[in-house]
């Protein structure tokens, strides 16, 4: 495979995660390409991975500059709401939250909900396309569970609300090196690359 990749995605936090994981199967991240944005509508999260990427390479076709590009779409699913926010994450009590709010409001969603009973799972479906047109396919999944109360700076989105699985710290209280070990990204990642390198 080629050994640069566009993502199509301009949110900073997940192009720093995916700059780092791929420099770690060596490959390097393309330069954020601004594309017309899609509405991410689609019943399931290989959907909406498949419009963002169709999205960017239309317009990469476009400019005469065909190129392997990859798109992902993730989100949380929580066990006590039947498996939401799931495919709308990012939308969570509504488009125009801010982030501290929205966590707010999933943590309000969950105030009646017992440690115990917080089981959640974040996950991850990447699909790319490359130059001529084949689609490979990677999925990940990380266990874990909803924090009482939101803990850490680091990272981005619900990553203050997250303890992954065995650990006491949440994804927001980690290194980005840390977080790359469990994360529901690094291993779509990995079964991506080996998609694509098979
Ligand atoms: P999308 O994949 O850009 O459609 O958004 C999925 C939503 O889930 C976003 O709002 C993210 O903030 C959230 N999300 C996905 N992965 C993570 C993560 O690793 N940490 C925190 N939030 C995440």
């Amino acid at each position: 495979m080629s050994e640069r990749i566009f993502l199509a995605s301009t949110n900073e936090g997940k192009r720093a995660e995916f700059a780092a994981l791929l420099a770690e199967h060596g490959i390097e991240l393309g330069p954020s390409i601004p594309y017309p944005e899609v509405e991410e509508d689609a019943d399931d999260y290989l959907g909406n991975a498949a419009l963002k990427a169709a999205a960017l390479r239309e317009e990469l076709l476009r400019r005469g500059t065909p190129a392997t590009l990859f798109a992902d779409d993730s989100g949380l699913e929580i066990d006590a709401l039947a498996g939401a926010p799931g495919v709308r994450s990012a939308r969570y009590g509504g488009l125009d939250l801010a982030w501290p709010q929205r966590r707010a409001h999933l943590l309000a969603a969950l105030s009646d909900v017992p440690g115990r009973r917080r089981t959640a799972r974040f996950f991850c479906a990447l699909l790319a396309i490359d130059e001529g047109g084949r689609r490979f396919e990677g999925f990940g999944a990380t266990r874990g569970s909803i924090a009482l109360v939101e803990r850490g700076t680091a990272g981005f989105g619900y990553d203050p609300l997250f303890l992954p699985e065995g650990e006491t710290r949440t994804f927001a209280e980690m290194s980005a090196a840390e977080k790359a070990r469990s994360s529901h990204r690094a291993r779509a990642l990995r079964a991506l690359v080996e998609a694509m390198r098979r």
